[in-house]
């Protein structure tokens, strides 16, 4: 498995694949690799002649410095979790690196970006759409995959792909769940063993959504007054946000009529957690 750390040299290997004729495969983490991110290497995989996971925490898409040096790492088992996936090559670039003195353009998506996680968190998805771009033009792949665990993320992306022009197919994966339907995640890690309980309330108060709606509740205030109940009572230390949209343009939504996506964002111990699940039939 190759390794590169600057945007110079990963760049050359990229036009080298290219000039070779092969497809090239992107799947971009911020590592603490887990089954989520393996899920979306062999979706990759089928896809491409040369498989490229890049591993960077990107700091500019954290609004909140402790949460940036609390995010989880560790490079070793990262390597290794890439190399058994048949990963070809890591693009592992440095902060520095990736953001020199002087660095001065950003990316930005307008109004899909202000709601949801864009509420809460200023800036974050300028990050993401940011180092995305950043990626895109140094791994130089034909398709990228990304999880629908960060739904509003993959919509976000497809918005920028499409508006800019870049020549890029993306392909979202379905959000891989634990054993109990915990939403896998690198800040899982950070839970308590009491937190992880009970921030198993985020998947049933999306389950239940989806229950109720099948059995003719229709009305999104009912369904989010549910879900917020389900939560608070496992002892969330604060709802973000619970909201149900429509999947595609992403608005809000009174009543599930068509297609319904349910989204929440909720606190446990000292770990925001984020899930969303379709509620419609
Ligand atoms: P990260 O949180 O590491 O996630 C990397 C990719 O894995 C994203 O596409 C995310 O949606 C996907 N993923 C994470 N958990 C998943 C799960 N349980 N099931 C399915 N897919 C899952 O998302 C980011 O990093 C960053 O914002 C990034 C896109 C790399 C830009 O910095």
């Amino acid at each position: 498995m190759e390794i590169y750390k600057t945007a110079k040299q990963m760049q050359e290997r990229s036009l080298y694949w290219e000039s070779q004729g092969w497809r090239i495969g992107f799947v971009p983490t911020m590592g603490y690799l887990h089954e989520g991110h393996t899920a979306l290497m062999r979706e990759c995989r089928k896809r491409c002649d040369i498989l490229v996971v890049s591993i960077f925490v990107n700091p500019i898409q954290f609004d909140n410095a402790s949460d940036l040096a609390n995010y989880p790492r560790n490079e070793e088992s990262d390597m290794s979790v890439c190399r058994k996936a048949g990963v070809n090559a890591v693009y592992f670039p440095t902060p520095d690196a990736m953001y020199p003195p002087g660095y001065r353009t950003y990316v930005d998506v307008h109004e899909m970006t202000s709601i949801l996680c864009g509420a809460s968190r200023a800036g974050h998805f300028r990050g993401v759409t940011t180092v995305c771009t950043k990626l895109y033009n140094t791994v130089r792949p034909a398709v990228a995959v990304f999880g629908e665990k960060d739904f509003q993320q993959l919509a976000v992306i497809r918005r920028m792909v499409e508006d800019l022009n870049l020549p890029i197919e993306i392909v979202g994966h379905p959000t891989v769940r634990e054993k109990d339907g915990l939403a896998m995640s690198s800040r899982n890690a950070r839970l308590g063993a009491q937190d992880r309980i009970n921030a198993l309330s985020i998947y049933h108060a999306l389950k239940n959504a989806a229950v109720s709606v099948a059995a003719g509740e229709f009305d999104a205030g009912k369904l989010i007054s549910d879900a917020r109940q389900t939560i608070e009572a496992a002892g969330s230390a604060g709802i973000d946000y619970i909201e149900i949209r429509n999947p595609d343009s992403l608005l809000e939504l009174e009543r599930v009529e068509g297609p319904a996506q349910m989204f929440i964002a909720a606190h446990f111990g000292p770990v925001r957690l984020i899930d969303n699940m379709k509620i419609s039939a």
